[in-house]
């Protein structure tokens, strides 16, 4: 039996009160493995919630399978999945005191006082809030109402936790601590932890692999370091940090012009095949601003048009002509410019990607 999670070509469609059929999810497919952090990662509406929602059994699905460490979870009911979901909105009972907030679920499975006692004692030493038992909710902060909805959804030992956008209601301070309180805690118990979020920062931060949702559809899969480096497209290109996208031509023989002034051959570029350039509707050269520097022997020139001092470092933007402009990083130490400057700009070929899509 396969442990973890599969969905495979998981679709599901909504019929807006309006009429409007609603793609959510087109043709998912995804593995999470049983101790992963998989960041889901997209804009509103592409289908984060409806993804989560479906491994929960709050949604059924139109067609496709979800397998849960070797059981049909689209088969299983709801309150028999081994997983479990933390929400936005903490979603705490008011009238209870924190430990009767994290002992709930298993008194409603009758577990032996004993356990659930000790169970609680446990999940409470975990999050780090052994001194606040006996609060309710309202005399707790922000951080710490996260913290017990976190301990609850785990007192149960789920094999998987769902967390849509649990962060989102907390100062960015707040925010970052939660985020490397989740990473241990998700670390210590070994519970995979599918995570939902639309910032950028927080997916690169926590998930051992983010999935780049679009549209309903998974655009693309990896670690960080492969979404950020490795962008598959032009969407992911754009939506995880800043990126330079700059047109390029293909004139023949391997070789391409970009921004219509630099030559370049495909084979100092990484794995893009001639054909799929040549045929390509529109080609564009992505490259991030940090990986652009001034350099006497540069490939592109252009005039400084703005300049943006902050601390460690300077972002300038260069006019390249014809309506063309790159962003440009650069460690404030070794600021020299100024706005009107003329500038040449180098790019080593293997810190770009060849994007057609
Ligand atoms: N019950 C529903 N009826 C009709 N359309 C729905 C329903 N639930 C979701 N949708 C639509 O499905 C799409 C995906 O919604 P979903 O809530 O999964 O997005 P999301 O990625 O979680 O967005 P956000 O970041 O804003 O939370 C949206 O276009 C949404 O309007
Ligand atoms: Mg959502």
């Amino acid at each position: 039996m396969a442990e973890g999670l599969q969905l495979r070509n998981v679709s599901k469609t909504f019929t807006a009160p309006e009429g409007d059929i609603v793609r959510a999810l087109d043709d998912v497919s995804l593995d999470v493995a049983s101790n992963e952090f998989v960041v889901l990662l997209g804009p509103s509406g592409c289908g984060k919630t409806t993804l989560l929602r479906t491994i929960a059994g709050l949604e059924n699905v139109d067609s496709g399978e979800i397998h849960l460490d070797g059981e049909r979870l689209d088969e299983t009911a709801p309150f028999r999945r081994a997983v479990n979901t933390v929400f936005q909105s903490y979603a705490l009972f008011p009238f209870l005191t924190v430990e009767r907030n994290i002992a709930f679920g298993l008194e409603m499975e009758k577990r032996p006082r004993a356990e659930i006692r000790e169970r609680v004692a446990e999940m409470l030493d975990l999050v780090e809030l052994s001194g606040f038992a006996k609060r309710t909710p309202a005399q707790m902060s922000g951080g710490q109402q996260q913290r017990v909805a976190l301990a609850r959804a785990l007192a149960k030992r789920p094999s998987m936790l769902l967390l849509d956008e649990p962060l989102g209601a907390l100062d960015l301070k707040l925010r970052r601590q939660m985020q490397t309180e989740l990473k241990r805690i998700q670390r210590s118990t070994g519970i995979a932890f599918v995570f939902v979020t639309h910032g950028q920062e927080e997916a690169l931060a926590l998930g051992d692999r983010i999935a780049v949702l679009n549209a309903g559809r998974i655009v693309q899969i990896g670690t960080p370091q492969e979404i950020y480096e490795a962008p598959a497209t032009r969407f992911v290109a754009d939506f995880i940090g800043e990126t330079n996208l700059l047109p390029v031509t293909y004139d023949a023989d391997g070789t391409l012009t970009v921004a219509g002034q630099w030559k370049l051959h495909l084979a100092g570029v990484g794995d893009i095949d001639e054909a799929t350039v040549a045929t390509a509707d529109s080609v564009s050269l992505a490259v991030r601003p940090e990986r652009v520097s001034l350099h006497p022997d540069g490939h592109l020139r252009g005039v400084v048009a703005e300049t943006a001092y902050l601390g460690a470092d300077v972002h300038l933007t260069i006019d390249l002509g014809n309506g063309l402009r790159i962003n440009v990083r650069e460690d404030a130490q070794d600021h020299s410019v100024d706005v009107g400057d003329s500038v040449s700009l180098r790019i080593e070929p293997r810190h770009t990607r060849i994007l057609t899509s």
